[in-house]
């Protein structure tokens, strides 16, 4: 998967900034899971596609992967109920794909031993071989796709993944997620996939299919019961994810949100109408003469709330934008003298008859029933999440909950530049002879001085070295301390180019050695497990 794209395209090429789909502005950071994926500045990442920072969770994750510890992992979206439950023992899963296009190499592993760990830690494993999509978004034959995926599966049993516990499939034969992604292709559209995806009056039907088959993929895990799902992906697969957490809402019988009156809100509305309501429920200036602070909550209006706003105009910065404010007057002043109430709304989107009663009967305390909706006086916005779920479960829906995802970096090719599995030197594959393996780390670049007097002068430099990665990625395991000794020893000069490729290229050798190793045991095993390796589909 995504540790590194074919490169069919000119990595350096520059796309266009052009607002996307998603607002955001693409400057040198493309995010296109069939393109090229080179990541120049991953804080671009963070800002421009709103990814987190992976170190703001870090804390909550109990005994955390060395590859989180090291930043290697570097961002997520949503992973603190995938935490949360970890820490809590609650179900949880993790999944992620491959698409079976060559053969596994060091980059793939990053992602088998993220699932690995995943399942260690008592999450519900998943890995799947993505066989519909090399076929159809990259053309590859049933034949080819047979051998590599047979190599994908091995080297994610010998590196630890447990498949008694964990499940295995291919996407060509599991009906059950056909199945799925036939429902979720009926809540998306061409246009939408145009935009995300670039796709154009040009791109096969079948590759139209791989999406939402990656999209059922990645919902599979909670088809059972509604659980926290992280998958482990390069930040290429970013568009996926954030559709799949879409399609997962759209899903749902119901929504759930937080209003303060009769009518809807946009989110950057209520950020704003929260802030208002918290300044006047305070006691704020705009509750006129009315200094009896501890009743101000029980009589604000919208109307309060529009005046409010308005004086605020000085600082307005702080209460969003000038079009968010406007929009927002213009639905408090329609509201006038309505009570100013906070609430939990929940909205039925897809709900049967009956589910939407059974979710208004189970509304604890003062609630009001609309049409399409509920508001609940007394309920918090957690347990309204929990309960418009349960509901839902009971009476036949999904009730997903949006997938969660964490990013790891792409690992510096080992001649510099990417690394592809087009350029043999460039990677190192979980196949290659472990010789061969020794002669790619030694012919390596590195981020060495000209001379050796230079490197003892100066140091070298570790941050810009692909054998260094390969030491903090890989080679180090999960000893932090000799990581962090590498990474000194070499910014202060103490340690040399050459004696430091010599001991990376014996652990590498040694590492694919005990590999192979382990896939041999594993190859005669892989008769007894439930996954079919011979397709019988032509071309
Ligand atoms: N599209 C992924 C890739 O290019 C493979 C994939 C298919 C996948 N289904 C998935 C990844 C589900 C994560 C989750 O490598
Ligand atoms: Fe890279 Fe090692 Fe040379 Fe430092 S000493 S630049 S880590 S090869």
């Amino acid at each position: 998967m995504t540790q590194e794209r074919d490169a069919d395209r000119d990595p350096d090429a520059q796309p266009p900034t052009e607002p996307r789909a998603d607002g955001g502005t693409v400057d040198d950071v493309a995010l296109d899971p069939w393109g090229s994926s080179t990541v120049s500045d991953y804080r671009k990442l963070f800002e421009q596609f709103g990814i987190e920072r992976f170190e703001e969770v870090l804390g909550e994750v109990p005994d955390p992967h060395y590859l989180m510890r090291r930043g290697v992992i570097f961002g997520h979206r949503d992973y603190r109920p995938v935490a949360r439950a970890m820490r809590e023992d609650d179900p949880f899963a993790a999944l992620s794909g491959f698409m079976p296009t060559g053969d596994p190499h060091i980059g793939h592993k990053l992602v088998f031993d993220e699932i690995i760990w995943h399942q260690q830690q008592g999450g519900d494993a998943y890995g799947l071989i993505a066989d519909l999509e090399a076929h159809s978004a990259r053309g590859l034959s049933w034949a080819e796709i047979d051998e590599h995926a047979r190599n994908y599966i091995l080297s994610l049993l010998a590196l630890g993944f447990d498949p008694e516990e964990g499940e295995l499939y291919r996407q060509s034969s599991n009906r059950v997620v056909q199945d799925l992604a036939f429902e979720l292709g009926a809540e998306a559209n061409f246009s939408e996939l145009q935009a995300i995806y670039d796709f154009d009056g040009e791109t096969d039907v079948s590759h139209m299919q791989s999406v939402v088959t990656q999209m059922a993929d990645i919902l599979y895990p909670q088809l059972e019961e509604p659980k926290p799902t992280v998958i482990p992906v390069g930040p290429d697969q970013d568009p996926h994810i954030r559709l799949s957490r879409d399609l997962a809402a759209r899903l749902r019988y119901f929504g759930v949100t937080e209003a303060y009156a009769s009518f809807e809100l946009t989110d950057a509305e209520r950020r704003t109408l929260a802030l208002v309501y918290e300044d006047l429920a305070d006691g704020g200036e705009a509750t006129d003469g009315d200094d009896a602070s501890g009743e101000a909550d029980d009589t604000l209006r919208c109307e309060d709330a529009a005046a409010f706003l308005r004086d605020a105009a000085d600082r307005a910065d702080s209460f969003g934008t000038p079009e968010t404010r406007a929009s927002l007057l213009e639905k408090l002043d329609n509201a006038g003298m309505e009570p100013l109430r906070p609430r939990v709304r929940f909205v039925d989107r897809n709900a049967t008859e009956e589910a939407f009663e059974a979710l208004v009967e189970a509304v604890d305390g003062e609630k009001r029933v609309y049409e399409n909706h509920v508001d609940a006086f007394e309920v918090d916005r957690g347990a309204a999440d929990q309960l418009a779920r349960e509901v839902e479960v009971a009476h036949g829906g999904y009730g997903f909950l949006p997938p969660s995802s964490v990013y790891h970096r792409f690992m510096t090719g080992l001649t510099g530049g990417k690394m592809s599995s087009s350029v043999p030197a460039s990677h190192i594959s979980l196949l290659d002879d472990p010789e061969e393996g020794y002669d790619k780390v030694k012919a390596a670049t590195t981020g060495g001085r000209e001379t050796a007097e230079k490197q003892r002068e100066l140091g070298g430099e570790p941050d810009d070295c692909p054998v260094y990665e390969l030491y903090a990625y890989l080679l180090a395991s999960d000893d932090d301390e000799f990581a962090k000794r590498v990474y000194d020893e070499c910014a202060g000069g103490e340690r040399l180019c050459g004696d430091c490729k010599e001991q990376a290229a014996r652990l590498m050798e040694e590492f694919l050695t005990e590999h192979q190793e382990k896939r041999a045991e594993w190859e005669d095993r892989l008769e007894d497990l439930d996954i079919d390796l011979d397709t019988d589909r032509k071309r």
